[in-house]
């Protein structure tokens, strides 16, 4: 059955059922069948299932914003679809270098140009001393980095940095310090298969050759970049602007859009995904400051005082509290950051423009919380029809489907095994 709300006049607007469409599945794609990406992410979106609501909804071909773009894969649907006008923001840094980078133009002769210079750097490795502050900016570095890679990486990095400087090109930064970056990770003595900072075992033994690693992710992500990303983006001027910010129209005098298409967060990082957390090295390298803390200011990052209490979620909230009142501020402070940002994205929508959002409806203390419906609802109350909810099945999301919603060591139960797409159109 079909919800209906009333809202401030007395109209009374639906929430329509959710709606399984196999088609969105992509059960046998990965994000590599169309643009694999240029560097690890958590939780990406697969860049498919923008590219199909784009088409089924008829979006217009002009621009498209996302408030929440992480690795830039709603772009990479928009440029696919023949969008040519993008708006991102991100308060990662990693997730705004990353989304550039997919976004910047550069012609494969100066990436080999820029490739040869950056090895020729190197080898005037001793203008670089090894006391360089840079690498004090890592919390503890020698418990992640043995000394040896820490220098090489040192040099590497004045290598880039000294190679953009050469060719007078800053989008050329976007590109090398991805590759950097995965460089870093690479030799650093964290599990690559986790998303949080976890050191490996007998890390001791285990001695990167960074020079190495380096020239194979710069190899692999140029190619990436050259047959995939440069072909698409030279067919069009593309303009685009990433924002290392939450999304703050007043601040930056936006122009309007057509499209909104994103994937939020589907609860705090601290307990679903710590993309912070997944990005320190990077983040701390570059001069971010308090890196460490970021994942406590993404959305829901600070516990409320007071708990969410309108609107559907507020039954599902009550319940959680009876078990755990603090779990129930926890959540609130994520459904009070979400309505914000809606209340925030209305006016930039165009009418007829359309919103799409790509959620997961995460299990706390074994209730699962419609976020989806949650979507709907602000949209519907601030000038939006809904238009539908598409439920499809999640098996290639880069991200943990099975944790501990009872927060109970060894108690493990699927947390999401599908995810929703609100569709919602402005109609005023
Ligand atoms: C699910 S991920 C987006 C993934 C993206 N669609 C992709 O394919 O890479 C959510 C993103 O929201 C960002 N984020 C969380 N809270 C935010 C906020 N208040 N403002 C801006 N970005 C935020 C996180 O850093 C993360 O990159």
């Amino acid at each position: 059955m079909s919800q209906s709300i009333i809202y401030n006049n007395d109209i009374t607007q639906t929430i329509k059922n959710t709606v399984y469409n196999d088609k969105y599945d992509f059960l046998n794609q990965s994000y590599s069948s169309l643009y694999p990406n240029l560097h690890r992410y958590p939780a990406t979106m697969l860049p498919q299932i923008g590219l199909e609501l784009l088409r089924d909804f008829n979006a217009k071909k002009t621009n498209l914003l996302d408030p929440y773009c992480g690795s830039g894969s709603s772009f990479i649907s928009g440029l696919e679809y023949g969008i040519t006008n993008f708006i991102g923001f991100d308060l990662n840094p990693l997730a705004v270098m990353i989304s550039n980078a997919k976004l910047t133009t550069i012609h494969k002769n100066t990436l080999y140009e820029a490739k040869n210079l950056i090895f020729e750097e190197l080898n005037n490795t001793n203008k670089i001393s090894p006391n360089n502050n840079i690498l004090s900016r890592i919390t503890n570095i020698d418990f992640w980095i043995n000394k040896d890679a820490q220098n090489k990486l040192l040099k590497l990095y004045h290598s880039i940095i000294n190679t953009c400087k050469i060719l007078n090109n800053n989008s050329l930064n976007n590109i090398l310090l991805l590759v950097f970056s995965e460089t870093l990770r690479e030799v650093s003595y964290t599990r690559n298969n986790e998303f949080k900072l976890f050191r490996m075992k007998n890390y001791e033994t285990y001695k990167p050759d960074v020079i190495a690693i380096f020239t194979n992710k710069l190899n692999e992500i140029y190619g990436k970049y050259i047959n995939y990303y440069y072909p698409k983006l030279i067919e069009n001027k593309i303009e685009y602007h990433i924002y290392n910010s939450f999304f703050d129209n007043k601040k930056y005098n936006l122009h309007k859009v057509d499209t909104i298409l994103t994937s939020p967060p589907y609860g705090d990082s601290k307990t679903t995904v710590a993309y912070g957390q997944f990005s320190t090295f990077i983040n701390e390298w570059l001069g971010m400051e308090q890196a460490r803390k970021l994942d406590s200011n993404l959305m829901g990052g600070k516990k409320s005082k007071i708990l969410y209490n309108s609107g559907l979620i507020r039954e599902y909230i009550e319940a959680i509290k009876d078990i755990s009142l603090n779990r129930a501020l926890e959540i609130s402070s994520f459904y009070f950051d979400l309505e914000n940002s809606i209340n925030n994205l209305v006016n930039i929508v165009n009418k007829n423009g359309k919103v799409f959002y790509v959620v997961g409806n995460r299990r706390v203390k074994n209730i699962e919380l419609p976020t989806d419906k949650f979507i709907a609802e602000k949209f519907v109350q601030n000038s939006f029809i809904h238009l539908t909810t598409i439920k499809r099945k999640i098996l290639n999301k880069t991200m943990p489907v099975r944790n501990s919603p009872t927060n109970q060591t060894g108690i493990l139960s699927n947390t999401m095994n599908y995810e929703y797409i609100v569709v919602c159109e402005k109609i005023h």
